[in-house]
């Protein structure tokens, strides 16, 4: 079957780099190689030179023991075996589709949301129902619309927390009551968790709390470097040796070396995190002051998530908006409509504080001509 054209990936590809001051992006400042690798003091070279030796072949085809068993210490009950490295988040939500997926089943998904999460269903012949988030509700999920929605043959709900591009994330007392939900008619929940909250990196996993959860994350938002395309499916073992079975047809492995940095990343979390938190926090206080100072922008703010979705009061649709500001100023964002919803755009705060500020002061200046 066909597939729709991904809105958000098709603007980046189009204007990212064309831009100055880039506010689009997602990831928390993407590290450079030499800054990951010396987190903990690690000189680059020996890093690379120990690396010398090894054979360039396949390695461990599903990951290394050593990325598996880093990997299963973020969750609280999942066996390291079960842990499947995979290209990115994208390549696991992906695999878990492919696996799980088939024509006329039924997807519940929330939205908005990241577009894989319900236009791969569908390109797989599923039929999909959403549960809308409201801006009025703080785009909070609202479990009393997948209650509606959800039927005795739903196969899956597809769920991202936090959420890309509003940044709010599903409390753990309503996953709970999703999981009830789900549960009393064996759907599988999917949960795309790359998007950690800063205030609590620990925060419940769906693969935690249900048989039928699959936990897809990856290196490259809250770890900073999607630059080495790692990420994994956490499940019960049985999704796991089910997962295997597509995984053969869809990728070998994610390659020695970037197993290698994934696993030197993994073991400096610790570190990473508060590189992370340091930066997220001094840069949403300054998204806060201007978002206050600014009359024609609101915001439901974040929460510690890098992804904000602020709402701009002006007469012109949101993507010539964005191209015009992009044009002028040098400034980017992603237009709401990549994600079907005017009147809004992705603002991407964890870049360096300095292109935040400039970024910001350009905007403000650039919203002049509406007041
Ligand atoms: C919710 C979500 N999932 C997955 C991805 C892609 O992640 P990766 O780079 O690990 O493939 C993104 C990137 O924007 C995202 O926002």
């Amino acid at each position: 079957m066909d597939i729709a054209n991904f809105g958000v990936e098709e603007w980046l590809n189009e204007w990212e780099t064309k831009a100055t001051y880039d506010l689009a992006q997602s990831t928390v400042s993407s590290m450079t190689l030499s800054e990951a690798i010396s987190i903990d003091g690690t000189n680059p070279d020996d890093f690379f030179r120990s690396l010398y030796d090894t054979k360039m072949n396949y390695g461990y085809i599903e990951g290394s023991p050593a990325f598996k068993e880093e990997v299963a210490k973020m969750y609280q009950n999942v066996e390291s075996n079960n842990i499947l490295q995979t290209n990115g988040a994208t390549g696991a939500n992906l695999l878990a589709l492919y696996a799980l997926i088939k024509p006329g089943d039924h997807v519940v998904s929330m939205f908005p949301t990241y577009q894989q999460l319900y236009d791969i269903p569908r390109s797989f012949g599923a039929e999909v129902d959403f549960v809308y988030l409201n801006e009025e509700d703080g785009w909070r999920f609202p479990i009393e619309d997948l209650e509606k929605v959800i039927r005795s043959n739903t196969k899956m709900i597809t769920l991202n927390s936090a959420n890309n591009p509003t940044g709010t994330l599903i409390k753990e007392e309503d996953l709970r009551q999703i999981v009830k939900l789900a549960e009393k008619v064996g759907a599988y929940i999917l949960v795309d968790e790359v998007y950690a909250p800063f205030s609590n990196p620990n925060s419940v996993s769906v693969v935690d709390l249900y048989d039928k959860g699959i936990s897809t994350n990856s290196l490259s938002k809250t770890f900073s470097i999607p630059g080495i395309r790692i990420g994994w499916t956490a499940t019960s073992k049985e999704l796991a040796d089910l997962f295997r079975k597509y995984r053969d047809y869809t990728m070998i492995c994610s390659g020695i070396i970037d197993d290698a940095l994934a696993v030197h990343v993994l073991k400096n979390r610790d570190k990473i995190l508060k590189r992370n938190y340091n930066l997220l926090s001094g840069n949403l206080k300054k998204l806060q002051e201007w978002v206050e100072s600014e009359e024609l922008v609101s915001l439901v703010y974040p929460e510690y998530v890098s992804t904000s979705f602020v709402k701009f009061n002006v007469p012109v649709p949101i993507k010539e908006f964005c191209i015009e500001l992009l044009k002028k100023e040098g400034v980017l964002l992603v237009p709401g409509s990549s994600y079907e919803i005017e009147g809004h755009v992705r603002l991407g705060y964890c870049c360096s504080s300095e292109v935040l500020e400039e970024g910001l002061k350009r905007i403000s200046r650039f919203l002049n001509q509406y007041r």
